[in-house]
């Protein structure tokens, strides 16, 4: 039996937890191709891509809010933290590259306050790369859960970007979209941080958004169904 993601919407998504524990795939690889370090890996999971990252001799960390995930992970070798990502870090405006991949867009529900939250993190003239929908598809906030046959998740704030709508949704948080390419069937998008501060001012601006934000403390482990083997 599958694992999906199901969303309050009606539609559901079938989720590929082996592929959090595999090498990254080869469109993956070309993101990987792309970063300058250090990378902040936002909802690393079972730390794949910090792996590959470390492997290729770029300083890399990832942070995940889930205690499996992070146990995962470390048990891989993966340098990674238990953090929220709304909560403080490392290295906060120093990261030369933050990744929001598989799906991560959505963590806490709210894209423009996580963009916003990305752009405080990041140092000038760093990007973000992040996968996003295929242009036209649904963007929105919603509530989703894992299920597995008849074993559900809690419900928790989610939310879904298509390749067109991300420009608009960037702009707010002070990030320009430089690149959108498709690649293997999956969408991917660069964004920049402004020049002259414009990431930064407007990151402090909103700053009480980000706070906001549900960023559900550490030790919130709705993603586990679906990180846990064999579930
Ligand atoms: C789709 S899975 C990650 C897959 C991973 N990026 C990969 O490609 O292998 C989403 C991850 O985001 C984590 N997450 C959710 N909310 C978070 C938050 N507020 N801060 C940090 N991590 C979060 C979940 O615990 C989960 O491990």
């Amino acid at each position: 039996m599958r694992k999906v993601l199901r969303s309050d919407k009606g539609s559901t998504v079938p989720l590929e937890p082996s592929r959090w524990r595999a090498r990254p795939t080869p469109e993956e690889e070309h993101v990987l191709g792309q970063v300058e370090g250090p990378v902040l890996d936002v909802g690393c999971g079972p730390g794949r891509h910090v792996l590959a990252l470390a492997r290729m001799g770029v300083p890399a960390l990832g942070i995940d809010i889930s205690p499996l995930a992070v146990s995962i992970a470390r048990g891989r070798g993966a340098e990674v933290l238990q953090r929220c990502v709304f909560r403080p870090l490392p290295l906060q405006g120093a990261w030369r590259t933050v990744l929001l991949l598989d799906g991560n867009i959505g963590i806490g529900g709210c894209p423009s306050t996580l963009l916003r939250r990305t752009g405080q993190l990041l140092a000038h003239g760093g990007r973000v790369l992040v996968e996003v929908d295929p242009p036209g598809t649904p963007t929105g906030k919603m509530r989703v859960r894992v299920e597995h046959g008849s074993v559900r998740g809690p419900w928790f704030p989610w939310a879904r970007v298509a390749a067109t709508r991300l420009p608009r949704i960037a702009e707010t948080a002070g990030l320009a979209v430089s690149a959108v390419w498709e690649s293997g069937g999956r969408w991917f998008a660069r964004l920049d941080r402004h020049p002259v501060g414009g990431g930064r001012a407007h990151a402090r601006r909103r700053h009480g958004d980000v706070h906001a934000a549900r960023g559900s403390g550490p030790g919130a482990d709705d993603w586990a169904l679906a990180l846990a083997e064999g579930a």
